[in-house]
């Protein structure tokens, strides 16, 4: 435990001096607070307070009072060692509105009986069991493509990483409705852009056409989940996938219930949410990266070239592509793609020298800690070797949290790496991209980071068609992935 919070628990002079006291930040503004320098370019002025104020930095966003914290220690301190003193806070409150109480979204035992429920379909033995599809819908994707063609990169990502999380978790295929679903759930995200304005609960209920869009949007994606679960209802067949297992599910460690319909439709929403756009994000942001940096796409492109020699990549040989995680993962330093987290303090909270009160926003960015340069030296410089084995071993754990810890760490992690590294294997094997002339380049965040303007990209081909291999990894794997098998 922090020294400094044993003096305080310890010390009731202390802790009522320290109570009083606010820690740095910024002067007050009435009324408002920074909610217009928040809301203009949020990770700029999170980073800004944290080089101007410090580890501990204090600041209002209207009338609520908002503790940003910039030490890895202390960010541990909230997601795992205190984690039973806080609550998701604001957004995820949103996000209840569209996702209802899911594992995303709930607390306490409910949250914690839905993870035991779906932890089981995120094991590594699943995961390797979806790595052929992830590999088989980056093969088809490549395959359309035309070299010298220009396509927006980060919708090409969007429907691919939709279509594998519909196919692996949900044995859908979505892949035909992906561009219309993935429509759908960014109509729905634009709503998320009310989350730091005060008047939201009134403009909800206002007949404003997002509003309407929103409605629609949810709609549809409703009676696209919907249909799903009846059709697999009405199959009773196990399929062996995530569906499978939760409509299956009888919780034993709990009450031993199973899930309602829409319990179900909850968590396959929160899935198909939070499983697509934040690893579609990444590769955007890699591809982006990758294009800005040859000598590093290079060496990228040798190691594909001699550990794949031209077949396309399964999960065993994940382990063999090591620059290939390690550009990813500093890609999601970088642009990490759930850039900030917070959470409400249910009972006053000792930190350093100062107690942060009950009901106070602590928040926790992957932005700020990424590009600290305590642990990230030059931390604009897109570097891969920042993750050699001893390179991540010699920094604090929390100073990099793209997936976040604890009990509430991101299920999908695992899903996400391996996805990362097919993903890229399977698309630098034959293709290379270069930024459009003309296209912008900002990270736009809302709850992720996206980038503002897309990413229209140039490609090109690297080596020759692997046509033969393709068509028969189309027949075969097909028939052979463990989660297909399931169906005969
Ligand atoms: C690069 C990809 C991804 C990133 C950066 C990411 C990031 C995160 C983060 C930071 C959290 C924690 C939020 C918090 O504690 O406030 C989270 C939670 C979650 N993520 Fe991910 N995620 C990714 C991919 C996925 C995938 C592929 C899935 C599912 C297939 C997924 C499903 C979830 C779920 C269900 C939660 C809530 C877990 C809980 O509270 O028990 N994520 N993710």
């Amino acid at each position: 435990m922090d020294p400094c919070i044993i003096t305080i628990v310890n010390s009731p002079s202390t802790q009522t001096r320290s109570a009083r006291l606010k820690p740095p930040g910024p002067r007050r503004i009435p009324l408002i607070g920074y909610l217009r320098e928040f809301r203009r370019d949020p990770p700029k002025f999170l980073s800004n307070l944290a080089r101007n104020h410090g580890d501990l930095v204090h600041f209002m966003l209207g009338p609520q009072d908002i503790y940003l914290l910039n030490h890895p220690d202390y960010i541990r301190d909230v997601l795992v060692t205190n984690n039973r003193n806080f609550v998701k806070s604001r957004g995820l409150e949103l996000a209840k509105r569209f996702l209802g109480e899911s594992l995303l979204t709930s607390e306490g035992e409910f949250h914690r009986r839905q993870r035991r429920l779906a932890q089981p379909a995120f094991h590594r033995q699943r995961i390797n069991a979806y790595a052929d599809t992830m590999t088989l819908y980056a093969s088809r994707t490549r395959q359309r493509w035309n070299d010298g063609q220009t396509v927006d990169i980060w919708r090409e990502m969007m429907q691919l990483t939709l279509a594998i999380v519909g196919k692996t978790l949900f044995d859908a295929d979505v892949e035909g409705e992906a561009q219309e679903i993935g429509k759908a759930l960014t109509d729905v995200m634009q709503l998320f852009k009310r989350i730091t304005n005060p008047f939201a609960g009134l403009l909800d209920k206002l007949p404003l056409p997002g509003n309407i869009r929103w409605l629609r949007a949810k709609q549809m994606l409703d009676s696209t989940i919907y249909r799903i679960i009846n059709e697999r209802r009405a199959s009773r067949v196990d399929r062996g996938d995530l569906l499978s297992m939760l409509l299956l599910a009888q919780d034993e460690e709990g009450d031993g219930g199973s899930m309602t319909d829409e319990q179900l439709r909850n968590e396959a929403m929160t899935l198909f949410v939070a499983g697509h756009e934040t690893t579609a994000n990444a590769l955007t942001w890699t591809w982006y990266l990758l294009s800005q940096h040859p000598e590093i796409e290079a060496k990228l492109h040798e190691e594909i070239d001699r550990e794949l020699n031209g077949s396309l990549p399964t999960a065993s040989d994940v382990a063999r592509l090591r620059y290939t995680e390690m550009v990813f993962a500093e890609s999601m330093r970088l642009y990490p793609p759930a850039w900030t987290m917070g959470r409400r303090v249910l009972a006053d909270y000792p930190v350093g020298n100062y107690v942060v009160p009950a009901g106070a926003i602590v928040l926790m960015s992957q932005w700020v800690m990424h590009h600290d340069a305590r642990f990230f030296p030059d931390p604009l410089r897109f570097d891969p070797d920042r993750w050699t084995i001893e390179a991540r071993e010699s920094r604090p754990k929390f100073s990099y949290f793209p997936f976040g810890g604890g009990p509430r760490v991101c299920i999908g992690e695992q899903f996400a790496w391996m996805e990362g590294a097919l993903l890229i294997a399977t698309i630098a094997q034959r293709w290379k991209m270069r930024l459009a002339s003309g296209q912008r380049v900002e990270p736009r965040a809302i709850i992720t980071l996206r980038p503002r303007d897309g990413m229209r990209m140039i490609l090109g081909k690297r080596i020759e068609p692997l046509d033969r291999q393709e068509s028969a990894l189309n027949t075969s794997r097909v028939n052979e992935s463990p989660l297909l098998l399931g169906q005969s």
